[in-house]
């Protein structure tokens, strides 16, 4: 008896045939613990399979317990691949351990030695994502992991984050950039930051690129837009952050339908962990459909009286919009400023009656710099406090906030391999 997926079973048809239908994994990120050097030969000769051609695979020794060691103290991937040696009976109880340091959004496929329905079975009922014996081929391995994160039923990957002023220019679409930045270094996730401000948008400005004018031409694209298209029109703005960029035209008008953004945000969680939505400060069809529909949305106001208002506003409207989803969160932007009155942090917050995710001071100098040289904050100034600012609002954002902010695991958020499916 084998413990492979049916999709895994097909691994036997010819490799052109596998090629020809083949669906391509998402941008995700996946680490492999093997005991076996033959194990991890294995594993990494998968990264040539065409399927594998978005996804960043690393190998590394010690299996379950090495991979215990390395996530106490670094976030986790998409995707854990372990091998194991140890006799049935310990292994779910290693597993466990696993789990303890794993993000609750966290996958996890074992490499076992033994063949046997019942730990099959057990694993799989606590939540691990796949139990493959070995021998098996590197296709196998591939075609489990596809069944995971490519196939019709596969939930979406990718997690949205929308980033709003509460007035023009708090600097929403710096915190976004700053953020996407943020999460590329702590999580090294992958993100796509689309520039919604098609007339006006700074993200290629930000990033120092001046790239195609790729969001107007997936709109533009009638229906035809597909992954490929998509990868086309992406444009990569530094390691782990790609762009889909505003044209910056005004030669046309940007009138959108209310759901004209859909079938965009749906490609693009289909094959980017985060996709960072950045998004101007205006109230239209378009932006309101799209604050309903995201998973995160956080608003971004500067500490005075208007901004206030209008925050409330926001806030209490997306609320309305989506009562069943993650209230939006509140971030308060250029506080501190010299000579300026401001609102309080603290009832700020309770006025706006959202979660005060951070504050981020004014700082004329270094912002300035940071947008004339068209570099992120960490760029200009690693070691100034506003990164850790932006860190956690990385791990926030993405779901981690509970786990990894320096140590790990409070135990609150049960990691999803260890929730019984009932
Ligand atoms: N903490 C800060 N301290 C000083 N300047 C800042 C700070 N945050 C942002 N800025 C600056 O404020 C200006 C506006 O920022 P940004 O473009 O991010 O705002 P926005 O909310 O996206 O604006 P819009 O309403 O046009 O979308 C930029 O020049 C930016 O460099
Ligand atoms: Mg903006």
């Amino acid at each position: 008896m084998s413990f492979l997926t049916p999709d895994a079973k097909r691994t036997d048809e010819p490799a052109a045939e596998i090629a020809a239908g083949a669906r391509l994994l998402p941008r995700i990120t996946i680490q492999a613990f093997c005991e076996h050097s033959q194990t991890a030969q294995l594993v990494e000769s998968a990264i040539h399979d065409r399927r594998m051609s978005k996804v960043a695979l690393t190998t590394h020794n010690g299996g379950i317990d090495g991979a215990v060691e390395t996530y106490k103290s670094n976030p986790t991937p998409n995707l854990i691949i372990v091998e194991t040696i140890l006799a049935p009976d310990q292994i779910p109880v290693a597993l466990e351990r696993l789990a303890e340091v794993c993000d609750a959004s966290t996958r996890v496929v074992v490499l076992g030695h033994v063949n046997d329905v019942l730990l099959y079975r057990e694993l799989i009922r606590s939540g691990i994502s796949e139990y493959i014996v070995l021998p098996a081929t590197a296709s196998q391995i591939v075609s489990a992991i596809t069944e995971l994160f490519a196939s019709e039923n596969a939930a979406p990957i990718g997690r949205t984050v929308g980033f709003v002023s509460a007035k023009g220019g708090a600097g929403s679409s710096t915190l976004a950039h700053n953020v996407a930045w943020a999460i590329a270094t702590a999580l090294r996730q992958d993100s796509l930051i689309l520039d919604m401000d098609l007339a006006f948008g700074t993200a290629g400005l930000n990033f120092n690129q001046d790239p195609p004018h790729g969001l107007a031409d997936a709109l533009n694209s009638n229906q035809k837009l597909d992954q490929t298209m998509l990868d086309r029109l992406m444009s990569k703005a530094a390691n782990h952050i790609n762009l889909l960029a505003a044209p910056v035209a005004l030669d046309r008008t940007f009138d959108f339908e209310e759901r004209e953004f859909e079938q965009i945000l749906e490609l693009c969680q289909n094959t980017m962990p985060v996709v960072v939505l950045d998004i101007p400060h205006a109230w239209n069809a378009w932006i309101r459909q799209t604050l309903a529909t995201i998973d995160e949305v956080v608003i971004v106001a500067e500490p005075d009286l208007a901004n206030l208002r209008n925050a409330k506003n926001l806030a209490d409207t997306i609320k309305a919009l989506r009562p069943t989803e993650n209230a939006p969160s509140l971030v308060l932007n250029k506080t501190g400023m010299p000579r300026r009155p401001e609102i309080n942090a603290g009832e700020f917050a309770d006025s706006v009656e959202c979660q005060l995710l951070g504050q981020v001071q004014f700082d004329a100098a270094l912002f300035g710099t940071a947008a004339n040289n068209g570099q992120m904050i960490a760029e200009v100034a690693a070691n100034n406090k506003i990164n850790e600012v932006y860190r956690a609002i990385g791990l926030h954002v993405t779901g981690r906030q509970i786990t990894h902010v320096g140590g790990k695991a409070s135990g609150l958020k049960l990691p999803s391999f260890l929730k019984k499916r009932a």
